[in-house]
């Protein structure tokens, strides 16, 4: 069966590569896109991309590319937008502001550590697969379980920011993820910084799921990735803590395992880091 797989996958284009080889359908792909960004090993952070601007006083470095990590989360479960906490004092956001069209890029990948098992290549979550039930290779080699076999998101998108109405808000479902960021996400005598809360509105998603003879790679309709948040449970927003949210735990718990079930509190248990104590589905502890 390998053996007769082997050449067609030489054989097949690159665009039919990713769609005739994949364990996942695109909509699958969306649903794991989707709860990356929930995951609790990747800490609520990823890495922001923008440009400077054509009038940057250093004519050296228009046009170039800034490239920096940001704490994100996810308070737009209803379609999948992102919340950031803003800083004057940052370029990556000063080049934000001063665009025009306040575009940005912005990517998400897996907790890289090899030792972090990857729920889709998992014994635990191979009744997860149920059509397919022989994805669980005992002998999957070491070098299929580091970063270049996981998933990773690349959003590209524009930035809105909130009224001031809004930012309370904001301020609550962004420090139930990231609590640390209480000191310096509001103006006052212990922080120098002037904050604004603002909006990553997605507008195109291009995923890869890991190494393309197993994964989906390729991009994903805004149809899809909205849609996707309804089928993995994401609720609205209450601001409160993110363990509530965890609808994907209680049907593991239940045996109700789906294919789209990949991140959960109890994957993150089963997990071997070192550094699994008890953080769940809160990305950072103050
Ligand atoms: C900004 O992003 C939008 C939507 O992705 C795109 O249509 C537009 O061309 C971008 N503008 C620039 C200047 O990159």
């Amino acid at each position: 069966m390998r053996i007769s797989v082997i050449p067609f996958l030489f054989l097949s284009l690159p665009s039919a590569f990713s769609t005739l080889t994949a364990w996942e359908t695109a909509e699958q792909a969306a649903r794991q896109a989707r709860s990356l960004l929930k995951d609790p090993t990747v800490f609520g952070v990823g890495t922001l991309s923008t440009v400077y601007p054509d009038r940057h006083p250093d004519e050296s470095l228009r046009g170039s590319i800034m490239s920096g990590p940001e704490y994100f989360a996810p308070c737009f479960p209803e379609n999948g937008d992102l919340l950031f906490l803003g800083l004057t004092v940052s370029q990556n956001w000063r080049n934000v502001r001063q665009s025009d069209h306040h575009n940005a890029t912005f990517s998400v990948g897996s907790n890289a550590d090899p030792g972090v098992v990857d729920p889709r290549h998992s014994a635990r979550t191979r009744v997860a697969f149920s059509s397919s039930p022989d994805h669980w290779d005992p002998h999957r080699p070491s070098w299929r379980k580091g970063m270049p076999s996981k998933g990773r998101v690349t959003l590209m998108g524009h930035f809105e920011e909130l009224e001031e109405q809004a930012w309370q808000s904001a301020e609550k479902c962004f420090f139930s993820h990231h609590p640390d960021a209480r000191h310096w996400g509001r103006p006052g005598p212990d922080s120098p910084h002037t904050p604004f809360w603002t909006r990553f509105v997605i507008d195109k998603v291009y995923w890869i799921g890991g190494f393309g003879d197993e994964h989906f790679i390729g991009w994903l309709s805004l149809e899809r990735w909205v849609e996707a948040g309804n089928r993995i449970g994401i609720k609205a927003a209450d601001g409160g803590s993110p363990n509530r949210h965890s609808a994907t735990s209680t049907r593991i718990q239940q045996g109700e395992v789906g294919a789209d079930v990949l991140f959960s509190e109890n994957s993150w248990r089963e997990s071997t880091s070192p550094n699994e104590a008890g953080s769940l589905l809160r990305f950072q502890r103050e």
